[in-house]
Formats: structure tokens, C-alpha cells, sequence
């Protein structure tokens, strides 16, 4: 599943976020928060983990990405690990070809969170900076995809992906990853393909008996693939 998801912030939550994440924010290596196989690939900065700051942004994109009905229905997520935030550009401006991990460890609650799906929310608008578009490896060819700020992009956690180089200005950026309810990929994309059928049938024709009866399917279908 790949899903584009619009304004998930607002316009004062991106200045927010931008006057935040200046350059005088503790940035930290990034390359040191990665695991073996990415290591070698990634130049980028991260936002120091341990800081005040990061621990405020995580609350705020937790609380947007909470808000929107649509990324609910599309990851019905179960847990979602903290959120990080990077920044790409100068000499530290690119993250080659990796896969994420596909178990991570969270220091803030020490759970462990299994990463179905992998999220980005960017925070630069793309006139800002040139590059930086985030290409993910498919089948078919390359998905290159580059958002306007506020908006973010939900993908497979299996695919292999990277971040092209930012050859002007800074792209920055919230990233995090999901454990779903629903493991299977193929399961959790035929429950939105039907919450969204459903939703279109009820904005055209109103609630009857029809709609609550594959209301119901929905929700059997769901209760006998979740884990929560
Ligand atoms: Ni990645």
C-alpha cells in the first residue's frame, strides 16, 4: 500500500515545526541510530533523541497522525514507534538504498514495535529545496515521491528505499514507523479498500440496511484478523 495523505498538520503546526527544527536545533549524526546494513548509507542529520524538543515534536505528530481518519483506516495501527525527525542538506544530504529494520526497540516505553509500514511527514515546502525526493524501490520500477509540507506518505516497510541527494536547501522531515493490527498486507489493504467502498455508499445514498450489513462484514472481517 502506498498512500499519500493530505494536510495532516496545519499550516500553524508546519510554522511550528520549522521554527523548531532550525539549524540551531540538536542536530546529531545520523548514521548513528542506524542499523548495520543502512549505516554505510545514510548522511543525513537526526534530532537528538534525548532533547526536550524531540520529545515535544513526537507528541505533536502523534496527536495529527491521530486526528486523521484516513491513516487509521489505511495502517489500523496498534503501535506506532516514536516518531524522529531529519534533516538533509550541506555535505550530510542523502540516505542510499536500505530496507528499515524489521523489529525495533523503543527507549522511551522499551517495547519492541514491528514495522509494517513506514511513514514520512514532510515539513519543507519542495520549492525550498531541490532533490531530497524519497524513492522507493517496486516491482513495476520507482516510486519518486516528493510532498508539499504537512502532507505525508505511508508505505510498505518491506520495500527497499532511499533519500536522493539535496543539492539546494534543507529537507526536513518527521519519519516513523507502525505496527499494524493487522500483519497480513493483504488483508489490511482489502479492509480499506471496503471502508472506503463503504464510506463513498453512505455520502451517496445515506445509511440502509445495505451499508450496516457490510458494515457488519467489515467489522467480523476485522475482528478475525486483529491483534491488539
Ligand atoms: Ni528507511
Amino acid at each position: 500500500m502506498f498512500l499519500h495523505i493530505q494536510n495532516v498538520l496545519t499550516a500553524e503546526e508546519i510554522a511550528f515545526f520549522q521554527q523548531s527544527l532550525g539549524s540551531d536545533a540538536p542536530w546529531v549524526d545520523g548514521a548513528r541510530s542506524a542499523g548495520g546494513q543502512a549505516q554505510h548509507q545514510k548522511n543525513n542529520l537526526q534530532l537528538s533523541q534525548a532533547s526536550e524538543l524531540s520529545a515535544q515534536l513526537q507528541a505533536k505528530v502523534k496527536a495529527a497522525v491521530h486526528r486523521s481518519a484516513l491513516f487509521f483506516s489505511a495502517a489500523l495501527p496498534r503501535r506506532i514507534f516514536n516518531p524522529l525527525f531529519n534533516n538533509y542538506g550541506d555535505s550530510a544530504n542523502y540516505y542510499g538504498n536500505h530496507v528499515d529494520s524489521a523489529v525495533m526497540h523503543s527507549k522511551a516505553d522499551g517495547c519492541w514495535v514491528r514495522s509494517d509500514l513506514s511513514c514520512t511527514l514532510f515539513l519543507t515546502p519542495p520549492e525550498d529545496y531541490d532533490g531530497g525526493e524519497l524513492v522507493i524501490t517496486e516491482t513495476l520500477g520507482e516510486k519518486r515521491i516528493k510532498l508539499p509540507a504537512g502532507d505525508m506518505i505511508l508505505y510498505p516497510s518491506s520495500t527497499v528505499h532511499q533519500v536522493s541527494p539535496v543539492t539546494r536547501g534543507h529537507r526536513i522531515s518527521s519519519f516513523f514507523w507502525v505496527e499494524s493490527m493487522v500483519r497480513g498486507l493483504e488483508q489490511r489493504q482489502l479492509l480499506f479498500d471496503m471502508d472506503t467502498a463503504l464510506l463513498q455508499l453512505r455520502a451517496e445514498h445515506g445509511e440502509n440496511a445495505a451499508t450496516v450489513a457490510l458494515t457488519g462484514t467489515y467489522h467480523n472481517l476485522l475482528r478475525m484478523w486483529a491483534d491488539t
